[in-house]
């Protein structure tokens, strides 16, 4: 059986060129549309990071340019409230299973009498954001920007152009929490949390920031640069659960065959795939498949779990 990196060696370098070299041409899929914002992101970017529990990284490509974060944000603000209010009461509140329907849909919470049935459609983020303890909004915000900077090791901003092209169109989201809070499903004022969750979305971030975040996932919640615990171990797993059974929406059983990892998209292009135990992997290309998840992200990420033998089926 082939042996599975553990640190960035010769190995993983390789993987990570070739995976670059290999869909770098690849332009299927298309930019997200409906935040006019990141339609303007330039298509060809490309960028690809791997990070180890040891804290060693590699990176190939437009690592360094600052992405809006998108749906990525919601693992990390439910390792927060995870941390705070434990997986058995998220679960009775939220829950942990696929809807089968898009990320924005507003029937699969009719069909299931406004429960949102996991964290990471867009009506469990917002669910999520209302169970932070906060009597505001701005101490709400204060709690996720703290987490984001701890995960990511470095001070984050809210990319302000983003925002405000997401918060002139997120008139669905607005729909999604009152008829959440309709049903009993919100726990704060819901165009506070709509808010709080737009700007959450907008935080800008690097492919180098992401699978940061990613590692101090891999690593039971302690930042491998910073070497600073940011979430309890215990969180960890019911996140991953999460990422495994609804990190790509209603196409997270292809990548789940595909690349057998904990995953999570964004429509602004970034995906991240957590290896517990051993590393994460970052990519960043804005064209996305019909379900909203990167395309030659997608690729890379296959790319490497089969290349490194990282699988955590094999
Ligand atoms: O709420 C939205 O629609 C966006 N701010 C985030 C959606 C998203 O990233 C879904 N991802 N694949």
């Amino acid at each position: 059986m082939k042996t599975q990196p553990v640190t960035v060696d010769g190995s993983v370098t390789h993987a990570l060129h070739e995976a670059h070299q290999r869909f770098a041409n690849n332009h299927h899929g298309k930019n997200a549309s409906y935040i006019p914002y990141l339609a303007s992101v330039p298509a060809n970017l490309f960028g690809i990071s791997i990070m180890f529990c040891d804290g060693t990284h590699a990176e190939v490509g437009d690592t360094d340019y600052a992405f809006a974060i998108e749906s990525i944000s919601k693992v990390f603000t439910l390792a927060h409230v995870l941390d705070d209010i434990g997986p058995q009461s998220l679960r009775s509140k939220i829950g942990c299973d696929p809807t089968g329907e898009p990320f924005n849909s507003v029937v699969a919470l009719e069909l299931h009498k406004g429960r949102p049935l996991n964290p990471f459609v867009n009506a469990g983020a917002m669910a999520t954001v209302s169970l932070l303890k906060a009597e505001n909004a701005t101490r709400r915000w204060a709690q996720i920007e703290s987490t984001y900077q701890a995960f990511a090791g470095r001070d984050l901003t809210v990319n302000e152009e983003v925002y405000a092209s997401e918060a002139s169109t997120n008139q669905h989201n607005r729909g999604i929490a009152w008829l959440l809070q309709s049903y009993g499903y919100l726990y704060a004022d819901p165009m506070e949390v709509c808010d709080v969750y737009t700007r959450q979305c907008s935080v800008a971030i690097t492919c180098q920031d992401l699978v940061t975040m990613g590692a101090t996932l891999a690593n039971g919640g302690v930042n491998p640069v910073t070497n600073t615990r940011v979430v309890t171990a215990k969180t960890i797993a019911p996140i991953l659960a999460e990422m495994t059974l609804n990190g790509l929406y209603d196409t997270t059983g292809d990548w789940y065959y595909k690349v057998g990892l904990p995953g999570k998209s964004g429509v602004g292009g970034g995906i991240l795939a957590v290896v517990p135990g051993v590393c994460a992997i970052a990519a960043f290309a804005p064209p996305l498949d019909v379900a909203g998840n990167s395309v030659r992200g997608q690729l890379a990420a296959e790319h490497l779990s089969r290349t490194l033998n990282l699988s955590l089926l094999h």
